[in-house]
């Protein structure tokens, strides 16, 4: 595929835009590690980075990578609501629990879905949980936030998925959000990007 076409690039692009050095950043999907990894080079020493994921290889591999680009990095649970603090955080839950373990304004929020990487596609998000996630996760963007979410259709439940988050994303009043939505026109059930702005 084309860069034109690369879904992956274009999220981290629409929310390194609005990152700036101190802020608080969220990855609803940690991974392989790489988003979160963008983001914490974003935000930098002084600002905070929040990673989700529910698999420990997940975590495993998102801790590896930002260690070895020199970010120290911290475990917290789940149950207890974050502080502002600088640094990095991963958290071994479910996404949905966002709302609960953070009470600051976000400036960005991604959401990469899917499986991991090389890892097992039966651990994947969800309809539901998601829905979750990203409702949450609207309340919580600061003015002039983003929140990025990346669909893949072509995965078990992931057209459900994305619907969800698209009629989610359609229905916010657009004098106080702004929505783009970003596919390939001409390739059948490629991962698309739906990108969320609080306007005010
Ligand atoms: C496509 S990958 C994310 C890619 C990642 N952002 C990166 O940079 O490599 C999707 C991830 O979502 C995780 N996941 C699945 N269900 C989840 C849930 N309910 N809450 C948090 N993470 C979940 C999977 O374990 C998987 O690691």
């Amino acid at each position: 595929m084309s860069s034109l076409t690369r879904i992956v690039p274009w999220s981290q692009q629409l929310i390194g835009e609005v990152l700036r050095p101190g802020v608080l950043a969220v990855d609803l999907t940690a991974g392989t590690g790489r988003d979160t990894l963008a983001l914490a080079r974003a935000v930098g020493a002084e600002g905070q980075v929040v990673a989700f994921d529910v698999q420990s290889a997940a975590i495993e591999q998102t801790s590896a990578l930002l260690k070895s680009h020199g970010f120290a990095v911290h475990a917290w649970p789940a149950e207890q609501v974050l502080p502002v603090r600088a640094g990095v955080f991963l958290i071994q839950a479910c996404h949905s629990a966002v709302g609960r373990v953070l009470q600051s304004p976000a400036t960005a929020i991604m959401a990469n879905l899917g499986y991991l990487p090389g890892g097992d596609p039966l651990l994947i998000t969800r309809p539901a949980s998601t829905l979750q996630a990203v409702q949450a996760s609207l309340g919580l963007l600061a003015p002039g936030g983003r929140l990025a979410v990346t669909v893949y259709p072509a995965h078990p439940g992931g057209e459900e998925e994305g619907a969800l988050v698209n009629t989610l994303f359609s229905h916010l009043p657009s004098d106080r959000w702004q929505v783009l939505s970003l596919r390939a026109a001409n390739i059948s059930r490629a991962p698309y990007l739906l990108v969320a702005e609080r306007l005010i």
